[in-house]
């Protein structure tokens, strides 16, 4: 399985329109931004499927000529598959809107409730090329297929993450509703096996069931800390209150996941204001002696 980062940073990109952290005059200045969180992965090199749509989507696809069309019209994207119904993981859906076929989006049942009314993404697409919702069943193996239903030679399962509904939810979720899922995506050929939990609240059963032998953990690298936003003067929830697990700090992803067995651990999804992305700062350097790499963008991987 080929796996590409096509971008690395949390919702908001680095920099955020509206953010003037260090990490964001930086890369104002050196012009050497970060896109919002999306991976591809392809079993052949030739089909490949989107994990999350992110805003950046339409840069993303131009920055990789393996997702660039093959002929007049087309896309070599045979299918996508949303981890949650967040803004910054759906969002690019609307910019697939010119396909000339449904697009089939694989989710967890609550997302797929969550994109036909409250975020009516799909209501507003079936007046383009339409999406064709799938279902992720918890823990059931599905072979993802693209829209004609061959199939892409990848099986994918979902764990639902500790988590809740998105803020824009105003409708009481059932108890039972997944909105939040970690993917374990095994190439059926090759037997490559990738984790891929861009949200985490916390390392239990559910994170160690999909890591538990990856070749490769892609892993919510978001905040590096519980008040990361409040101490940078943002009136804002804290990392747990959000749903992500701080990397550094007591009880903090830095101490728990070495001691998963997976075999690479990349961080993504990585918020603008984290000082992991300054290379010369300290907590750079515990991830990296932790022997725990940093995402990038473009960043790829073979499994
Ligand atoms: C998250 O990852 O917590 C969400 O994307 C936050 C947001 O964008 O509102
Ligand atoms: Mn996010
Ligand atoms: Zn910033």
């Amino acid at each position: 399985m080929r796996v590409i980062i096509l971008g690395s940073a949390a919702g908001g990109g680095v920099p955020q329109w509206n953010c003037g952290c260090p990490n964001c005059l930086d890369a104002r200045h050196d012009a050497r931004g970060r896109m919002q969180s999306s991976v591809a992965v392809s079993a052949d090199g030739e089909r490949w499927i989107l994990l999350n749509a992110s805003p950046d989507l339409r840069m993303q696809l131009a920055a990789h000529h393996e997702l660039w069309p093959r002929g007049m019209r087309g896309s070599p994207i045979g299918s996508v598959v949303l981890t949650d119904g967040e803004i910054d993981h759906t969002l690019g859906l609307l910019l697939l809107r010119e396909s000339a076929t449904r697009l089939p989006v694989y989710a967890p049942g609550g997302v797929t409730t969550l994109l036909g009314d409250e975020w009516p993404l799909y209501r507003v697409l079936s007046a383009y090329a339409g999406v064709e919702p799938r279902t992720l069943a918890e823990g059931r193996s599905v072979a993802l297929a693209d829209g004609a239903g061959t199939p892409l030679g990848i099986s994918c399962s979902t764990t639902a993450v500790a988590r809740r509904p998105p803020r824009y939810a105003r409708a009481r979720a059932p108890a039972t509703a997944a909105f939040d899922v970690a993917l374990r995506l095994t190439d059926e050929r090759t037997g490559g096996t990738l984790g891929y939990v861009p949200t985490a609240g916390a390392i239990d059963d559910a994170v160690r069931r999909v890591a538990g032998g990856a070749d490769l953990l892609l892993f919510d690298g978001t905040f590096w800390s519980d008040d990361e936003l409040t101490a940078a003067g943002v009136d804002a929830p804290t990392a747990r209150e959000m749903g992500h697990l701080p990397v550094g700090g007591a009880g903090g992803s830095l101490e728990l996941l070495p001691r998963l067995d997976a075999k690479r651990v990349v961080l993504v999804h990585i918020n603008n204001t984290n000082p992991i992305l300054c290379r010369s700062s300290a907590e750079r350097a515990r991830v990296e002696a932790a022997g725990i790499v940093v995402g990038e963008d473009a960043m790829e991987f073979e499994l």
